[in-house]
């Protein structure tokens, strides 16, 4: 078989991957999946014949992230112009470190940096495309480490004194930067939220008050618009006021709720955002782009390329006179992926409006979906709800809620329909649909509803998984 005919073979299912109406995900358990499936690596190759059928299997096990039931994690759907753009950045598999090896792509991200940071409110600022939210906490932590003490990068850090400020419902790559920062665990001060999971400003005014008074060096703040379970957000504006009496770098992770800012009608969300020093957004999620694409936004561009200083040791690589454009020089990642063109190619088929309108209608859908569980009977609201996440749990029924609502999640997920998260507050279980998926709509979250309580029906009247 020739390359033409691969790829046409390879587009032609596409075509009916994209067109799969089945289920989400066909379940099978993981020691039965690997029995089962051809996961040998061969001698002598196999040609791509096999690399046709390796597809179909590979497709038919694979969890359809497009269905109209998937509302799981953060993203869902496929954006065609983004998947396009995806495609094409594998083709002319460039590295991002060079304009003289990526140069429109360079421009590309440039002009997606500047954007981005002019909707967070940096006139000036700068950032990068990272490996994800996780990695753009870690480069805010880094950059309030940098701040409290800029000698560290090249002597060493004694991380044992510094503390990191997060609020208890904050995401965990908060801990994992800590170590790999060398804070450590310990240093990371849990805040207090309200009632609606928002971190309260004025327990973390006692706890750096407290840590002061212990000899610690408070060295970042990291509030979060978009809390993973509730979708909360911190009150960033309170939040700045203390980081900037106190002198202290303020990170905000809005990898969930970052997109918020393209709309006149949920911005507020994330009001005092332009007094945050950084800020990571992940494309990758309510923007419906292909992983990973995700952005570190940083209002004093100068701290960035210092923190990614590499002892300029990199003379193969970097041209002088390509100083300002080489984006290696503001990333802690030598070779990197164009994560810019599906972005960009997505941007401008829908514009800013475009993404204006898929904020909106998910809040909408969201608010929709909320009014269904508050009014129905069996159903319980366990949170308030300011994004698309919904907290909810099923209640009318003597038995352990906790045990069936675990029970009513698995059933849910084995039958293929739905895909959502289970997760614990205030040491309750709850289930957690979110809203960000095109192809979720009224009619699907009424058929949710319709799945938790016939499912809860089934436990609670002792009939098998159907
Ligand atoms: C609030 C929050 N921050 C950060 C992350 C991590 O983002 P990523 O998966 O892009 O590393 C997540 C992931 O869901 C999140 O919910």
């Amino acid at each position: 078989m020739n390359e033409d005919e691969f790829l046409n073979q390879v587009f032609e299912k596409v075509h009916s991957y994209l067109d799969n109406t089945g289920a989400i995900v066909e379940f099978i358990d993981q020691s039965s999946l690997r029995r089962t499936s051809d996961l040998k690596l061969p001698l002598e190759g196999l040609g791509l014949e096999k690399v046709l059928s390796d597809l179909d299997y590979y497709l038919s096990k694979c969890v359809n992230t497009a269905h109209p039931g998937f509302m799981n994690p953060f993203w869902g759907g496929l954006n065609s112009a983004a998947f396009v753009g995806e495609i094409i950045a594998s083709l002319t598999n460039t590295s991002m470190y060079t304009f003289e090896l990526a140069p429109l792509a360079t421009l590309i991200e440039q002009a997606l940096i500047k954007r981005m940071s002019e909707l967070v409110g940096y006139p000036d600022g700068n950032g990068t495309l990272t490996t994800g939210g996780s990695n753009g906490n870690m480069l805010g932590m880094m950059c309030g480490r940098y701040r409290a003490d800029p000698l560290g990068q090249r002597r060493g850090f004694d991380g044992t004194k510094l503390a990191v400020y997060v609020s208890e419902e904050s995401h965990y790559s908060v801990m994992m930067s800590a170590n790999v920062l060398g804070i450590g665990f310990d240093n990371v001060i849990k805040i207090p939220c309200d009632a609606d999971g928002r971190m309260r400003s004025e327990k973390l005014q006692e706890e750096i008050d407290r840590s002061r008074r212990e000899g610690f060096t408070p060295v970042c703040v990291v509030a979060t618009s978009g809390t993973t379970v509730r979708g909360a957000f911190d009150p960033i504006k309170k939040i700045a006021d203390i980081c900037s009496a106190e002198d202290i770098w303020l990170h905000v992770d809005a990898a969930w709720g970052g997109s918020c800012l393209f709309s006149s009608n949920h911005r507020s969300l994330m009001e005092g955002i332009e007094l945050a020093d950084s800020v990571c957004w992940d494309a990758h999620k309510m923007m419906g782009i292909p992983m990973i694409c995700s952005a570190f936004l940083i209002k004093d561009p100068k701290i960035l390329r210092k923190i990614c200083s590499h002892t300029n040791i990199g003379h193969y690589l970097f041209q002088d006179e390509a100083e300002n454009v080489d984006l290696g020089r503001t990333s802690l990642q030598c070779g990197r992926r164009n994560d810019a063109l599906k972005l960009f190619f997505a941007w401008r088929e829908i514009g800013d409006a475009g993404w204006a309108k898929i904020v909106d209608d998910y809040m909408d859908l969201a608010a929709y979906f909320e009014k269904q569980i508050i009014s129905h009977p069996n159903l319980e609201l366990a949170s308030s709800r300011q994004w698309t996440n919904l907290c909810l749990r099923y209640t009318n029924t003597e038995v352990d809620l906790d045990q069936l609502n675990t029970e009513v999640r698995k059933r849910i997920m084995r039958r293929g329909k739905f895909m959502i998260s289970k997760s614990t507050l205030n040491g309750q279980t709850i289930l957690r649909p979110v809203i960000s998926n095109p192809m979720v709509s009224r009619a699907s979250l009424d058929e949710l509803i319709g799945e938790i309580n016939s499912t809860a029906d089934d436990i609670i009247r002792g009939i098998p998984q159907r």
